[in-house]
């Protein structure tokens, strides 16, 4: 199983570049589903997520293609509306296969996702909100059995903001007879992404980025081309790491105005960010202080970025607070960055992080997830000696070649298998 050996006390300095968002990739691919033929996306990531997706793809009979950063999907004529449980539960955002299916051919079988890391992540308001459209929806052996001879617009208020259901459901709208009202939207630049597609083949949507998204629907959509946006994550990620470590690095080809939480966090800290349309940089800054951080949907602070940020506060002059609004279980990377060194007291859903500059040393540790394994990764820069992440799998479904990204930094990330 790969790991990657960190050698802390290197300072990153100099410029890199984000790759194409991995969340609204995802969503796009699945967006396909909506009309055959032949579909083409730029900017995409090379990551195991994206694999996946394709390979869920290809089983329902479509031809994927992914060159570089280039992918081209031809959907053909379905062979199955089934999502097996063997893709599903490697992946959840398979989920998203529902509305497309269900809108496009009245049918879809898709496993249900099971438990995951950051916590139980029900798929109930998917649920309801395609139920809403007029599908009829049961549950068996673990699948989810939906039918509908013609979905029809309707008014959807969801009660908790969720990017997928978001996402599902404004995909299903497109092709459904008449109006659908999307209320309590997700405002993540992921939708807007999402949404950009969707009217390039040829639906009619308006209010995307807004929590209220109306819906009109066409009676067919035609493939198209697009340019995926920037990682913010990722973007972030970066931004973080060469924070850290105190040095100065620039993160091109991102969109700054995709992490306003992030920078104004960063600033109150007392970093200095300075900022172009797709460039942000971090400058040289050799103490910050501990800042109060709560996760909740965009435009506020992302739970995507939370353990990263945490990373940060455990070199802070001060006490941060970091309450995870999102997920329940996020905090599975506290233990590990504890076992670094790091004072940090977690409750049920708010840590209390007392940074102290320098209280790092190299450990062997276990990423548990995505965005914990980053978090990890971080912490190894400033430790002292050699921090060895393990599990580092889960690393590869978001990042691509985060260790080549570090190193042309200057840092020294070793990928081992072991
Ligand atoms: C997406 C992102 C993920 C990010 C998350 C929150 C993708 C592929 N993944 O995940 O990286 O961390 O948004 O920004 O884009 N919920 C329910 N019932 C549902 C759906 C969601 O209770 O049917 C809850 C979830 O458990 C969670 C909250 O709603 O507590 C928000 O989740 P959601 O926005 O749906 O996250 P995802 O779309 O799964």
């Amino acid at each position: 199983m790969d790991s990657v050996l960190v050698k802390g006390g290197r300072v990153l300095n100099g410029e890199v570049e984000a790759s194409g968002a991995k969340n609204s990739a995802l969503p796009l691919m699945f967006a396909t589903l909506l009309a055959e033929g032949d579909h083409v996306f730029h900017n995409t990531p090379r990551l195991k997520d994206i694999q996946s997706t394709c390979e869920l793809l290809n089983l329902f009979g479509c031809q994927t293609q992914h060159d570089g950063h280039l992918l081209k999907i031809k959907v053909n004529k379905l062979k199955t509306r089934e999502a097996h449980y063997d893709v599903v539960r490697k992946m959840r955002a398979s989920i998203l296969c529902l509305g497309p299916l269900i809108a496009k051919y009245g049918e879809a079988h898709v496993s249900l996702p099971g438990g995951c890391a950051i916590g139980t992540r029900p798929i109930d308001l998917h649920l309801e909100a395609i139920k809403a459209l007029g599908a009829e929806i049961r549950m068996e052996n673990g699948y989810v059995v939906a039918h509908a001879k013609k979905l029809k617009g309707a008014n959807v208020l969801f009660e908790t903001t969720t990017v997928g259901g978001t996402e599902n459901i404004l995909m299903a709208a497109c092709l459904a007879e008449g109006e659908t009202r999307i209320e309590n939207a997700a405002k993540e630049p992921e939708i807007v992404d999402l949404a950009n597609y969707l009217i390039k083949m040829g639906a009619k949507i308006k209010g995307a980025g807004t929590s209220i998204i109306t819906v009109e629907g066409v009676s067919t959509l035609k493939p198209a081309e697009h340019e995926i946006i920037a990682d913010r994550i990722e973007a972030g990620t970066l931004l973080i790491a060469g924070a850290i470590t105190g040095g100065e690095v620039t993160v091109k080809k991102c969109r700054p105005d995709h992490l306003p939480a992030l920078i104004e966090k960063m600033r109150e800290a007392g970093f200095k960010i300075s900022q172009e349309a797709t460039t942000m940089t971090v400058h040289k800054c050799s103490s910050w202080s501990g800042v109060d951080v709560t996760t909740a949907p965009h435009p506020a602070f992302p739970t995507d970025l939370q353990a990263q940020f945490m990373a940060l506060m455990t070199q802070a002059d001060g006490t941060s607070v970091i309450t995870e609004t999102i997920f329940e279980n996020r905090f599975m990377h506290v233990q590990e960055l504890v076992r670094l060194g790091a004072d940090i007291t977690p409750k049920t859903r708010v840590a209390v992080v007392r940074g102290k500059k320098g209280c790092l040393q190299g450990a062997p540790v276990m990423a548990t997830d995505l965005r914990a394994s980053a978090s990890l990764v971080i912490a190894g820069l400033v430790a002292s000696g050699e921090t060895q992440v393990n599990r580092i799998y889960h690393l590869d479904r978001g990042y691509e070649r985060l260790e080549d990204k570090l190193n042309g930094l200057g840092a020294s990330v070793i990928r081992k298998n072991t």
